[in-house]
């Protein structure tokens, strides 16, 4: 019996299995509206036979936007093409679809990664002034955020509400708020981007404070019968950065709050850290510690799980209950039916494409030619 294919519960939401398409931003919306792209792509992802697909970073302002190309949820226009969406989705696919929420601190403003490797946007592409806990840009030549102060603060926490309001109104059955890579609530977190000396900085319960905060203040409008998580970063990967046991201790709080899941990735604070990114499951370790401390806590890992045996053996010795796959679906959408396949499970083809799938129609394809 398969582990992976395993059904599970996470908040009030029921999943086939438990594999989770993560966020993938597609840096294709025009004033955070979503475009064909995303309908193809998110609709390709919802017949891939993951238990859940997670729309990419969605920015809660506009300055909170990591290129012009996000996607946003501030605006009536930004939630009616998503009420769209969702209903199209609905009409082919049973597949649960959540959004990742976002605020990019000091790494927004940028270009898309096709144009100047991603880097800061020019003053003549439209850049503007980012804000972060601390006045550190995250490298060399990079915008110099501003310090957000207690009003700016709180907007933010009000943005993120709004968007979690706007999320549940457009059919999305699961929100994450985005805590890692080096995005604003990552950056509260780690002591590299925050050196505040106020209640939010210093100790890691300061900072862990603004973070919570905004996660109380989702927590309360965010419906129990849906599913709501954070993605939180296991470590900075270099010295004196965030570690894997304070991602634990920040999994705990969120747990007390009401948090569904946490969703462990690691790396994007700091632009000098040395990742072993290439390494088939280089994040797992963290997502481990993560459980072990909180094992009530639904703990997702991602990064490099590239084959259904590998993503088998991680939900069933324990180290997460779930695992996320990015590019291993962006280079074959039908992976997780693939791995249903593999793992001695039925996979749900839309009845549209199944005559692709010998194993579930032997000898249909030609009895019925036509
Ligand atoms: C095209 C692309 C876009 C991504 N966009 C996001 C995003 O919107 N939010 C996020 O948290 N991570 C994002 N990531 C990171 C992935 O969710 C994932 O954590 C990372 O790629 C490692 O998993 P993988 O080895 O399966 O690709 C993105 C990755 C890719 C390849």
């Amino acid at each position: 019996m398969s582990s992976l294919l395993a059904p599970i519960s996470i908040g009030g939401l029921r999943l086939a299995n438990r594999i989770v398409i993560a966020p993938m931003c597609q840096y294709s919306a025009k004033e955070g509206v979503i475009q064909p792209w995303h309908w193809q792509h998110l609709g390709t992802m919802a017949i891939s036979g993951a238990g859940v697909a997670i729309v990419e970073a969605t920015g809660v302002e506009a300055i909170g936007r990591i290129t012009p190309g996000d996607t946003g949820l501030w605006n009536d226009e930004q939630e009616a093409a998503f009420v769209r969406l969702l209903a199209d989705i609905r009409s082919y696919s049973k597949t649960p679809i959540g959004i990742q929420l976002a605020h990019a601190g000091r790494k927004a403003s940028t270009n898309a990664p096709w144009t100047e490797r991603g880097g800061p946007l020019a003053p003549e592409a439209g850049a503007w002034t980012t804000a972060a806990p601390s006045a550190i840009p995250f490298t060399e030549g990079w915008h110099r955020p501003e310090a957000l102060d207690d009003a700016a603060m709180a907007r933010i926490k009000a943005a993120f509400v709004e968007s979690a309001k706007r999320a549940d109104r457009a059919g999305f059955e699961l929100v994450e708020l985005h805590g890692a890579h080096g995005y604003l609530l990552s950056e509260f977190l780690s002591p590299i981007s925050s050196i505040r000396t106020d209640a939010y900085g210093g100790s890691l319960e300061n900072r862990m404070r603004y973070p919570l905060e905004v996660a109380e203040a989702v927590r309360a409008v965010w419906p129990r019968d849906k599913a709501l998580g954070m993605r939180l970063n296991g470590s900075d990967w270099v010295e004196g950065g965030l570690t894997p046991d304070e991602t634990a201790q920040m999994a705990h709080r969120l747990q007390a709050l009401g948090f569904d899941y946490v969703h462990i990735s690691s790396g994007g604070n700091v632009a000098t850290a040395k990742i072993p990114g290439g390494e088939p499951g280089y994040q797992v370790a963290f997502a481990e510690v993560v459980k072990k401390a909180a094992p009530d806590m639904t703990v997702i890992a991602v990064g490099m799980i590239n084959t259904p045996e590998q993503a088998e053996a991680i939900v069933a010795s324990g180290k997460a209950d779930m695992i996320a796959l990015a590019r291993p679906v962006l280079d074959d959408p039908r992976w997780p039916l693939r791995a249903i396949a593999k793992l001695g499970g039925a996979p749900p083809y839309p009845v549209q494409y199944a005559r692709a799938a010998e194993p579930l129609w032997p000898g249909y394809a030609f009895a019925h030619g036509g």
